[in-house]
């Protein structure tokens, strides 16, 4: 690569993003296409030049790329659980990939895995986790949920499961309301599915901590090992937190594993305002974080936690004669813990945020987003023709529109919601998404953006209403 060839893209492609960038803020941009797939593909033929582009053709890509991709830079981006990362740690995964150190072991990548461990350090300790608590860094709350889960059948299953194999009556209590990844992971472990045994949620779509026990006399009676409790520090459809200090209690009275999934909730704990909701986290057996999530950082980048560091690499006791030394577990081989070999540098975006801009942007994305949440609940509370689903815990809401006019029977409300949810995306301003709850269709929104605006609200709930009436004209 040559220097000055590297440093002249580098600058037309930032000078091309910070262009986008500023059409987003100005909301002239598509928050999110929606061409046919297949049309879609005409834009993206798979014929290829011999030869490199010109810069023109360069930055008509560019160009392509941006318009056709979905804008989270955009304060209407009111969807998924995605942040619009911030523009040091987009440079910092820049950085990451110059240097493309597989960080799997520590002489490929001796600064990341550094970074690694200082950074888990630092997320355990806000998590109020004990000394020895430790565990890695890996690519998505999916992953870490597996291997977790991975972490738990090896230290409760009793017996070498990662040796022996798995037996397939093992289980985990979780409640209605956990991510699929869980249940996911539960089958790729081979324990069916039932191996995940449902624990009714209560009217706020938290775990109902009382229904534990009849749920655990339950599953052993129908054969099931039950090997821990998978708790939500906010679920993915309501972002519901679980009263974690009340399971934990369980957890420690019937000998269970405790694993919170906190992919979404977890950086609460960077909140002096919030981190109440975690109270109990810091009993758990593990954790997962999502810094892609509330941390604003790019996808994906998420740290898996355990009370006891040395759970992580039993999770996957190999040995690899061409990576490893052989001479057992230790912190700075990372790969020793992990599902992947070659690892993206992902310590560097997450130390390195920290790091350049300070721990105070954290609490208050977490704080803004939060009250712009209640505002939001507060507004459809206080509009008729509006239904909130539950008040919010954090930055999720959902919600009904119920037009005023001559009342719509069941069956149209309950269609007229998804149909609201494909014309607002059509009209391209705004993005929104969809959940279904105890049976009803809800629509969803997601507060990510740090920029979004109370104004910003306003426009969806009046897009809503417009769309309504066109749809039932
Ligand atoms: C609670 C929860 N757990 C796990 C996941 C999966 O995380 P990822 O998309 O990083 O694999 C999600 C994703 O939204 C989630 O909300």
């Amino acid at each position: 690569m040559h220097p000055e060839a590297f440093r002249r893209s580098g600058h037309a492609l930032i000078d091309q993003l910070a262009a986008h960038l500023a059409r987003a803020h100005e909301r002239t941009v598509v928050v999110s296409p929606s061409p046919a797939p297949d049309e879609l593909c005409v834009r993206y033929p798979a014929t290829f030049p011999m030869e490199p582009a010109t810069e023109a053709e360069t930055r008509a890509f560019y160009t392509r790329v941006l318009d056709d991709s979905t804008q989270l830079h955009s304060p209407r981006f009111l969807g998924h659980q995605v942040s619009a990362p911030l523009p040091e740690a987009v440079l910092l995964e820049t950085l990451s990939a110059f240097l493309n150190n597989g960080t799997g072991v520590f002489e490929m990548g001796p600064a990341s895995n550094a970074m690694e461990r200082s950074v888990l350090g630092f997320l355990a300790q806000k998590l109020g986790l004990p000394q020895g608590s430790g565990g890695l860094l890996t690519s998505g709350g999916s992953l870490g949920n597996l291997t977790a889960l991975l972490a738990m059948r090896q230290a409760r299953a009793g017996h070498d499961a990662w040796t022996l194999g798995t037996s397939p009556d093992l289980c985990v209590l979780a409640s209605e309301e956990t991510h699929y990844s869980v249940a996911r992971a539960v089958q790729i472990l081979g324990w069916g599915k039932k191996g995940v045994w449902p624990v009714p949620s209560d009217a706020a779509y938290r775990m109902d901590v009382a229904a534990l026990g009849p749920a655990l006399v339950a599953a052993r009676a129908a054969g099931r090992h039950v090997l821990g409790v998978v708790a939500c520090a906010g679920s993915t459809a309501t972002g519901a937190f679980d009263p974690l200090a009340g399971i934990a209690d369980f957890c420690a009275r019937e000998d269970l594993w405790l694993h919170v999934d906190g992919a979404h909730g977890a950086s609460v704990a960077m909140s002096r305002r919030h981190r109440g909701m975690l109270v109990g986290i810091e009993r758990a057996d593990s954790v997962v974080w999502d810094a892609h999530k509330m941390m604003m950082l790019p996808a994906l980048v998420t740290a898996v936690l355990f009370r006891s560091e040395a759970h992580a690499p039993a999770a996957f006791a190999q040995e690899e004669s061409y990576l490893f030394d052989g001479k057992g577990a230790n912190w700075w081989d990372s790969g020793l813990r992990t599902v992947e070999c070659t690892k993206r540098m992902m310590s560097a975006e997450l130390y390195g945020a920290l790091y350049l801009r300070g721990t105070r942007v954290f609490e208050d994305h977490i704080d803004r987003t939060f009250a712009l949440a209640q505002s939001l609940a507060t507004r459809i509370t206080n509009s008729p023709d509006f239904q909130l689903a539950i008040a919010p815990d954090c930055n999720i809401v959902c919600f009904r529109h119920v037009p005023s006019g001559p009342p719509l029977s069941a069956e149209r409300l309950e269609a007229l919601q998804g149909e609201l949810r494909v014309r607002i995306r059509e009209q391209g301003e705004l993005y929104i998404v969809q959940t279904r709850l105890r049976g009803r269709l809800h629509l969803r929104v997601t507060i990510m953006n740090g920029l979004t605006k109370e104004a910003d609200l306003d426009a969806l709930l009046d897009a809503i209403r417009a769309a309504a009436r066109k749809l039932l004209e």
